[in-house]
């Protein structure tokens, strides 16, 4: 029992939990000596036990009350130290304006959701690193169509397994075609997402975000269409005065095709959408792309076309985001300058709804 005296007093010298824990292990431990005297009881006649018995047990008690003791010191030390160096001091007035802003582009995209959310639409999404297939065939352009020049495409040096050359997309359509595959019809889905393509300029960004829509169901026609955009996009400015004009036009998965523009009014030199563009002091600009969905692309969908027909609609988000909150420079929404973030982004509890309105401002 000669060990007793030093564990109390080295327990009591510790000046680490590490230090009490392997106090512990030494004495109490498997290998421990309080352990060993506890081991060696069972060899001991009768009366050597009686004796020797209480002893040791009155050892481990001590020893154990010593580590219990020493721990809780160490601890409530560590806790004062702490507390003391983690002074705040709650005089300091508050900050004056909270950090932080959700982008234009964030805000309509959700915009964009909760108005076609109310007209049934879901959020498709599909990947923005494509394959040639998805993003050019399927949508009736072969590998020889001349529109695929036109989409300055970023092409990836290794195909994939299937052969397919490999892109980062150059719009969103191709979601159509992974809707279609994957959900079949009927069908209401928006798109919205980041396209790439090798342009740039005040008014091009090589990563821009569009927003694609598609309807696939039965006795679908061109009056649903423009129903569905007249609808949208005057709950999008906030405005009934929205006047639509649909001009035939030529996308190849489309048949006919037809670009909308949408009328604006000149209000201090600056267009501001609404009202016809056949006023004096108005005009229109070009909006959207759309069209009935072509045939050939129901077909790549895997549906059938003489069942099934259907719209589709395109359009550039950013750009949708200007027109609404007037800013003139496209690229001044991927420089990250906090002080444009902070004059045209929207509080985090700025969520749309079209009961409270869906273009808040912050
Ligand atoms: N994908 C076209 C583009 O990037 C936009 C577009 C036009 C989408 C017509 C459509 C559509 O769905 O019907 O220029």
């Amino acid at each position: 029992m000669e060990q007793l005296e030093p564990t109390l007093a080295a327990i009591a010298a510790a000046d680490t939990i590490e230090a009490v824990e392997a106090l512990r292990v030494g004495a109490l431990g498997k290998q421990g000596w309080v352990s060993a005297l506890l081991k060696s009881l069972g060899g001991m006649s009768p009366e050597e036990r009686t004796s020797t018995g209480p002893r040791i047990h009155a050892a481990r008690e001590a020893v154990t009350a010593a580590l219990g003791e020493r721990r809780a010191a160490l601890e409530s030390a560590a806790l004062e130290a702490k507390l003391a160096a983690e002074t705040a001091d709650l005089s300091l007035p508050a900050p004056a304006t909270a950090r932080g802003s959700v982008h234009p582009v964030s805000q309509v995209m959700d915009e964009l959701a909760e108005i076609f959310a109310d007209m049934g639409f879901a959020v498709a999404t599909g990947p923005e690193i494509e394959d040639d297939w998805h993003n050019f065939t399927a949508l009736n352009m072969p590998e020889t169509h001349p529109a695929r020049a036109m989409h300055d495409t970023f092409y990836f040096p290794d195909h994939d397994v299937q052969g397919r050359s490999m892109l980062l997309r150059t719009h969103t359509s191709p979601v159509q075609i992974r809707s279609m595959l994957s959900q079949g019809a009927p069908l209401r889905v928006i798109a919205p997402g980041r396209v790439y393509r090798s342009d740039s300029d005040a008014t091009h960004t090589p990563m821009f975000h569009q927003i694609e829509g598609l309807v696939i169901d039965k006795g679908i026609h061109l009056g649903h269409l423009k129903w569905t955009l007249e609808t949208f996009l005057k709950a999008f400015f906030e405005r009934e005065d929205i006047v639509l004009r649909l001009r035939p036009s030529y996308f190849p998965f489309t048949e006919p095709s037809v670009e909308v523009d949408v009328g604006y009014t000149l209000i201090n030199g600056k267009r501001v959408v609404g009202g016809s563009g056949d006023a004096t002091n108005g005009g229109w600009m070009e909006v959207l792309g759309s069209g009935m969905v072509n045939r050939k692309v129901i077909e790549f969908g895997g549906l059938d076309p003489d069942e099934w027909q259907g719209f589709a609609f395109g359009t550039g988000v950013d750009r949708l985001a200007m027109l609404k909150y007037g800013m003139d420079d496209l690229r001044a929404f991927f420089d990250g300058d906090v002080r444009w973030l902070q004059h045209y982004g929207f509080g985090a509890l700025d969520v749309p709804t079209l009961s409270g309105g869906v273009g808040v401002r912050a």
